[in-house]
């Protein structure tokens, strides 16, 4: 998945003849003797920085280095572990401690102490020595909480109302209990999950900020539950906890049908008090709970929305003076098991942002529709006063049509209906609870008047990752198309990677996370969230090695194995391993991906792999009347043979990675055989391929399908085929993230600009030049004469094509991880200027801490600026910068052992530190 050396010698003689005159490289950070500053910070347990609910396999300790100096490597670690805080400082009783470390590891290292307790707070310190003789003083103290690690330390029991069981939809169900705290307390922690998804409060508090806990998950294997700290919401004396829970992806409707998981909602809840004087307490679900479904939740459901009916409050009724005589005992189901729980790797879904309504309008048919500016997910908070019983209706959708008017056709069943019915208090302030839309426009029904612009606002909900990347150019359209794909990642990953997040759809469609991770991992730190993802995965995969079409999976039938969705299954494991650079992860996948290569031997004959259902190219190219044949259509088993050879060079790779020689030497062998049996059915002698489509050169030429001698003449048929439509791509799903990396890899980086900067359809530019805000499912999902396309199938925020934000991030920012140095603990920094750009930047937040590259062209001269984050390397690659080339900088003797020259090419071997460079530029 990431450009071999030779692909980057490849590139850098696609420039050879863009002479580079002049080089001056400054490095900033060591001027002068200064004082020596070296610190640690994002110091990390289990990824999270002082987390609640770890179980034990994921106590691994992590830091990121800050210094003033240049050319930092870590040279050791010691790390001290203790469930005392005191006894870190006095260096006594400790659980843990490593002693001197002499290594350059700063990620994933292992707790290797005494066996850990559960629902225990464990607290550590880490300091490191440089290779420049620092040593950091020990950090402040961390700490990390174990959940509940055995199965016997859950005591509560899992209840239901016996109210909701019809299967039908309907209201939420509330569940409370009233309990004493006898004495002062020193700490309390809220262990809780649900069949469907809940809202947990005390005395009348919500107690988190989380949304749709606990998550979607391979529910029958893996159901989340969560840890909240209750410590600030339990008083001495009568508490009252109350927990609402609707129908979620557990038992409400998803796509054609419902109750996939179950019939009814169901709770299992445990609260862990412990007191001032040592002893603790536990509170538990049990038959002395209440249950009730009359509150005013009387629907919700992700795709239709939420009905409430305000009338129908209760009030205090998550309180302790709450007389609950009226409400029906509870009953406990022992069937219910523990088994499957487990803590999530994954960030919650949280509020992100918040987004005004830009206007009111009123269109040609007297609808009122605000319009929030941007395509978005989440829901609309709006204040309102008026009558008792009066209600306001809001619907949400993403685009109006040709005349302006409200557009929901494409959302298929999914009704996303939102329903206020009024108690006609002074100010009513909404916002749903167990539903979420996907939309940018928001029409007022009902009592419009009570709906404006003024009291109302969007809630952009999406998992909390932390935003790790920023990419951005002298070119406006480019950074709009930049905007889309990140809307596009925020609106699609909630809780799991969905293909589109409004119509009756909304699942983790494998193939469309596949295309997308790379991107997605640039953009965000997606690495919880596809820990989880994958951990899924491979629980939903088929006992013959098939991978679902969507995880979590859910459909009553077996549905999967197809090329290009299931090989999520490898793909996304090793692109995650590059970037991440976490081995664990490999090995908890690999005997997934061993799974799915036995599925695709034991679906071929003869090495082909020719059989079965598949997506193909899914959406590509294909003009309304074809009189001419210009349907971009890829034949199915021409992918599939050629997804069936990356599947295996990961898996050699992978097993190489993991010293499994054996499997190393298998796959080798078959792999030979694969490609031979793709070059025999599918490739003529000139290297043309049986499907003239770009799909299937791209494809071919990325995953090194073809004998070498054939690939270049292989990629000027790509090129004269892309010419043929006027220099237009007509990829679909499976060829269009690797369609630019093909031609800078084989020396056409000006075709790949040509189709960067195309505005007309087929395009990425076309979507942005019609107004969109995120990416379309389809490249033409608006026609230029405003007409849509056909709406069973035409999402406006689907990821998929945003794929092309990885080529953004590594041609023309330039920043690249090197094969064999996983997390980017080297790296290479060689940005690609075209396109008629004058200037952009890219940053990505590693493991390791910040890369950045910045360059601007100014008066024939260009500008580069960029980070090397400490206890990292990296190349700085200027195209033929060569002989040329005149070099000063202000510490010479820090720079002397740096710089190497490869070929003509001036290359930088560089350590941490910022760096400017100023060279010639003749090409512009
Ligand atoms: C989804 C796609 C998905 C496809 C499978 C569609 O309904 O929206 O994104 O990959 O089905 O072909």
């Amino acid at each position: 998945m990431f450009g071999s050396k030779k692909a980057n010698t490849d590139k850098i003689h696609l420039f050879s003849r863009r002479m580079i005159l002049l080089l001056t490289i400054i490095t900033f950070s060591s001027i002068g003797a200064q004082a020596q500053k070296l610190t640690l910070y994002d110091i990390k347990c289990g990824e999270r920085v002082n987390p609640l609910g770890l179980d034990s396999s994921n106590i691994r300790f992590s830091w990121k280095i800050k210094s003033n100096r240049s050319n930092v490597l870590q040279s050791a670690y010691e790390i001290r572990v203790s469930n005392h805080i005191g006894s870190l400082k006095s260096n006594k009783d400790l659980i843990w401690k490593t002693g001197k470390v002499n290594t350059d590891q700063s990620i994933y290292i292992k707790y290797q102490g005494k066996e850990l307790s559960s629902s225990t707070k464990y607290f550590w310190q880490v300091r490191i020595w440089d290779n420049q003789g620092n040593i950091t003083p020990w950090s402040e103290v961390q700490y990390w909480e174990t959940g509940l690690l055995k199965e016997t330390d859950w005591n509560a029991n899992w209840i239901k109302s016996g109210l909701s069981n019809s299967g039908k939809s309907g209201p939420a169900v509330m569940f409370r209990k009233t309990f004493k705290a006898n004495k002062t307390i020193k700490s309390a922690r809220l262990y809780s999950t649900a069949h469907g998804v809940y809202e947990a409060s005390i005395n009348g508090e919500r107690v988190s900020d989380e949304y749709f806990a606990p998550g979607w998950t391979s529910y029958k294997k893996r159901l989340q539950y969560q840890v909240y700290d209750v410590t600030d919401y339990i008083k001495k004396g009568n508490n009252g906890i109350g927990i609402m829970v609707g129908e979620g992806w557990h038992r409400g409707n998803l796509s054609t049908g419902r109750n996939f998981y179950g019939r009814e909602e169901a709770l299992l809840a445990q609260i862990k008090i412990v007191y001032t004087d040592g002893s603790s307490e536990l509170i538990n679900t049990d038959n002395s709970w209440k249950a009730s479904i009359d509150g005013p939740i009387r629907m919700s459901d992700f795709y239709n929305g939420e009905t409430y009916d305000a009338r129908k409050e209760i009030n205090a009724w998550n309180t302790a003076d709450f007389d609950d005589s009226m409400w029906k005992s509870v009953l406990t189901e022992p069937s219910l098991k523990y088994s499957n729980l487990v803590l999530s790797d994954a960030p919650p879904v949280r509020e992100k942002a918040i987004i005004k309504p830009i206007k009111l309008i009123v269109s040609k048919k007297g609808e009122k529709i605000l319009d929030f500016g941007q395509n978005m997910v989440g829901w609309v908070k709006f204040t309102v006063t008026g009558k008792k019983g009066d209600s306001v209706i809001l619907r949400h959708a993403e685009v109006l049509d040709k005349d302006g008017n409200f557009y929901t056709e494409n959302l298929r069943t999914a009704s996303q209906q939102i329903i206020y019915v009024l108690k006609g208090t002074a100010e009513e302030t909404f916002q749903p609870h167990f539903s979420f839309q996907g939309f940018r426009y928001v029409k007022v029904e009902g009592n419009k008047s009570l709906i404006n612009d003024y009291n109302t606002e969007a809630v952009v909900l999406y998992s909390d990752m932390e935003a790790t990347g920023k990419f951005e150019t002298s070119n406006p359209l480019i950074n709009q198309l930049q905007s889309n794909i990140q809307w596009g990642q925020k609106g699609n990953f909630l809780d799991v990677p969905t293909d589109c997040p409004q119509r009756n759809e909304r699942y983790g469609w494998t193939g469309d996370a596949q295309v997308f991770f790379n991107t997605a991992a640039y953009n965000m730190d997606v690495k919880g969230f596809f820990t989880k993802w994958l951990k899924d995965l491979k629980s939903d995969q088929f006992s013959d090695g098939a991978i679902p079409h969507v995880v979590p999976y859910f459909w009553r039938s077996k549905q999967g194995g197809a090329a290009g969705w299931a090989d999520a299954g490898t793909i996304i494991p090793w692109n995650y391993y590059h970037i991440y650079g976490d081995k664990q992860l490999l090995e908890q996948q690999y005997p997934s991906m061993k799974q799915w290569i036995s599925f695709m031997t034991s679906k071929s004959k003869n090495y082909l792999w020719n059989t079965g259902e598949h997506f193909g190219d899914w959406l590509f190219y294909a003009p309304k009347d074809d009189l001419q044949g210009k349907s971009a259509i890829t034949d199915k088993y021409l992918i599939a043979q050629t997804f069936y050879i990356n599947s295996l060079q990961i898996a050699i790779n992978t097993a190489k990675e993991l010293g499994i020689k054996e499997d190393v030497e298998d796959y080798s062998k078959l792999l030979e055989k694969v490609k031979s049996a793709f070059v025999n059915e599918y490739v003529t002698s000139s290297g043309r391929l049986m499907s003239n489509t770009q799909t299937a050169y791209v494809l071919s030429l990325y995953f090194d399908v073809l004998p070498e001698a054939m690939r270049a003449q292989t990629a000027k048929y790509l090129v004269e085929n892309i010419k043929s439509y006027g220099n237009h791509l007509t990829t679909g799903f499976l060829g269009t993230p690797y369609l630019c990396h093909v031609l800078s890899r084989f020396g056409y980086e000006d075709i790949a600009y040509t189709l960067l900067m195309q505005e007309s359809f087929p395009s990425w530019l076309y979507p942005v030049k019609m107004g969109a805000t995120t990416i379309w499912e389809r490249w033409d999902g608006i026609s230029p004469d405003g007409t849509f396309q056909n709406p069973d199938m035409n999402s406006f925020n689907h990821y998929a094509y945003g794929a092309i934000g990885d080529w953004m991030y590594k041609n023309i920012g330039g920043i690249n991880s090197i094969n064999g140095f996983p997390g980017f603990k080297k790296f290479s920094i060689s940005p690609r200027p075209g396109g008629g750009l004058t200037s952009a930047k890219a940053e990505l937040e590693t493991v390791y801490g910040k890369i950045s590259s910045s360059w601007s062209i100014k008066k024939g001269k260009i500008f580069l600026d960029i980070i090397i984050p400490p206890n990292t390397n990296a190349e700085v690659i200027l195209p033929n910068s060569r002989s040329e080339a005149i070099i000063s900088n202000l510490v010479k003797n820090d720079l002397k052992n740096l710089i190497s020259r490869e070929n003509e090419d001036q290359k930088f071997n560089l350590g941490s530190g910022n760096y400017h460079f100023e060279y010639k530029w003749n090409n512009i």
